[in-house]
């Protein structure tokens, strides 16, 4: 099973989200994919309008950007994972490097939110990456397995398997991201999955992805899926996205 999911990041109306969604749930009607499993992170605005465009029976997940670890309280501005599961989302986004970076998410807090996920039921999306100075000093594989083992260190088995970890390299993602090649994302996600187990999280690339260098991106091994932003923000980038996913299900892996 593969995984191909996109957050919309601070973008799209709820109008514009619904738009899409819609777009998303006819294509998918008419041309059901298989060996895939499809995400989306819209913004809390538009939660619960893309779960209802999605309808009831859709194979697209809907997830959350961010939720708090307590479950109410008295924390102006924050969202907690029983009430964006009230809004319908089924998956928590949690310690994106623009959260770390900009709004003080830290391990310990991510580690705090990826429990509250767990504990309600929903499934962490926990994203990790290296910067740039930690990748040219080649501390990369020891950083992002910190960040790992920070978050999700202590949990059980049963647990493990409903996480998916999304490897985002910082020097990858957004406006002036760099495209990795793939040997220089293949340590990691060898180290990844010789720490975490066969059994465990999946492993998902996210970082500059488009349709032009997702199929190569598919093709390192041990990468179970991709992670997007904004190639895949129109919905005929996300169709053809969710083809190549389902095109490399069945090639050939690397052993071990
Ligand atoms: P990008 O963002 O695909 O726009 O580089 C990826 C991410 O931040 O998850």
């Amino acid at each position: 099973m593969r995984w191909i999911g996109t957050s919309f990041k601070m973008t799209k109306t709820r109008a514009e989200a619904v738009a899409y969604a819609t777009g998303l749930r006819e294509a998918l009607a008419t041309e059901p994919p298989s060996g895939v499993r499809q995400f989306v992170v819209p913004p809390a605005t538009a939660l619960s309008a893309v779960v209802a465009a999605l309808g009831e029976d859709s194979p697209v997940l809907v997830g959350a950007q961010n939720a708090h670890w307590e479950d109410a309280g008295a924390w102006t501005g924050e969202i907690s994972v029983p009430q964006v599961a009230d809004a319908g989302a089924r998956l928590v986004e949690i310690g994106h490097s623009e959260r770390r970076a900009h709004f003080g998410d830290t391990d310990a807090t991510v580690r705090l939110k990826v429990a509250a996920t767990l504990r309600h039921g929903l499934r962490p999306l926990l994203c990790v990456g290296e910067s740039d100075d930690v990748r040219t000093a080649g501390r990369s594989v020891a950083y992002v397995r910190a960040q790992t083992e920070a978050a999700l260190d202590g949990l059980p088995d049963d647990a493990l398997q409903h996480v998916l970890i999304a490897y985002e390299p910082v020097w990858a993602i957004g406006e002036g991201g760099r495209e990795p090649h793939p040997e220089d994302i293949a340590p990691v996600f060898a180290d990844l999955r010789a720490r975490w187990g066969d059994e465990g999280p999946a492993l998902l690339y996210g970082g500059s992805v488009h349709r032009g260098n997702a199929a190569g991106l598919l093709e390192v091994p041990h990468v179970n899926g991709l992670f997007v932003g904004r190639g895949a923000w129109q919905v005929a980038d996300f169709l053809r996205l969710i083809a190549l996913t389902c095109g490399a299900e069945g090639s050939v892996r690397a052993p071990g």
